[in-house]
């Protein structure tokens, strides 16, 4: 029943009839742009290694997601690049904080835009680890007291979603059990389930100013070649209470996406990160590659495994030309 009987170019033939039997689409609402805030007043400082991407104040930051809704992108992700570093990350938890008054001037004049917060310790701490430092490594118990702090400064503030990316153990339980305690049941936790450990954050390090001053983030995140751990984190996560899990990165891990997808009924999103973001980008530079047609098939090959939700920083780009 093979060939000449099939010929699977039939179906290939035109745009049209590749329209009509195409698998997988990519819709602007499934993307969450990632954003950098700082402090000051019209502030758009850009980041080298990430062609377009700029720390911005809040009052550019609000115009940015007027025309992020407008383009019917899904929601934003924000992270907080506070002028104060401590010991004690004490900024992320500052009601105060430059986070906390993001959310509010967003959620006033962007009231269809899903805010997410970047819930982590690393851009508030001096030596740019994701919690409290004690000799040579980081305390995984206190400093699930600054992350429930942080995440319920940022609920109180009007965050529509809370995302814990640090990888200390038991985090969602934490935040969960803060959140609920101050009677905001309704915030859901999108969890930063398997985030590895991983070469491809090195342009997000600059454009958050959170490389580790010492060492590295290996005690914590998770060691890249382990799939079957992946699937375990996210199994704990859901049990302390994740609405939704994340896979990060994404294209190199495109197989944990499609085995979250099989295995867990909840929304599965990805992150393309930084590195990805901006390799693609240089090789576009270098008149290697077409950047409009790796950004779609990049994005598309993550939606075809399974993610549900991509966090990208094409997320207007790509919103412009569907
Ligand atoms: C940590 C955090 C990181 C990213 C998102 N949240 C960096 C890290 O773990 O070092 C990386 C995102 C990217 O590379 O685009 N708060």
């Amino acid at each position: 029943m093979a060939f000449p009987i099939h010929r699977k170019r039939r179906l290939r033939a035109s745009d049209s009839m590749r329209r009509l039997v195409r698998e997988t689409w990519l819709e602007p609402a499934q993307f969450v742009l990632p954003l950098f805030v700082c402090e000051g007043n019209n502030v758009y400082k850009p980041i080298s290694s990430m062609p377009g991407q700029a720390q911005m104040s809040i009052d550019r930051i609000v115009a940015e997601c007027r025309e992020v809704e407008s383009l019917g992108i899904g929601g934003v992700i924000l992270f907080g690049i506070p002028s104060h570093k401590d010991e004690t990350a004490s900024e992320g938890y500052n009601p105060g904080g430059i986070v906390q008054r993001a959310i509010r001037a967003i959620k006033a004049e962007c009231k269809k835009l899903v805010v997410i917060t970047d819930v982590c310790n690393c851009e508030y701490t001096s030596h740019g680890h994701c919690g409290k430092v004690v000799g040579n490594d980081v305390d995984n118990d206190q400093s699930l007291v600054w992350l429930a702090d942080a995440a319920l400064t940022h609920a109180q503030a009007g965050a529509d979603i809370v995302a814990p990316s640090d990888m200390m153990d038991g985090r969602v339980a934490a935040i969960r059990a803060r959140l609920d305690g101050a009677g905001f049941t309704n915030t859901p936790i999108f969890s930063y389930a398997a985030k590895f450990a991983s070469c491809f954050y090195g342009p997000f390090r600059e454009a958050a100013e959170s490389t580790p001053q010492f060492g590295d983030r290996r005690s914590y995140q998770m060691d890249p070649p382990n799939a079957r751990e992946a699937m375990h984190e996210m199994e704990l996560d859901l049990e302390e209470g994740a609405d939704m899990l994340m896979v990060k990165p994404a294209m190199a891990y495109l197989d944990l996406i499609r085995a979250a997808r099989e295995r867990f009924p909840v929304p599965i999103g990805a992150y393309q990160v930084s590195g990805e973001f901006s390799m693609m980008h240089a090789a576009a530079e270098k008149g290697w590659i077409d950047l409009e047609r790796v950004m779609i098939e990049s994005l598309t090959s993550i939606r075809r495994a399974g993610a549900d939700i991509i966090l990208t920083y094409f997320a207007k780009d790509a919103a412009r030309i569907l």
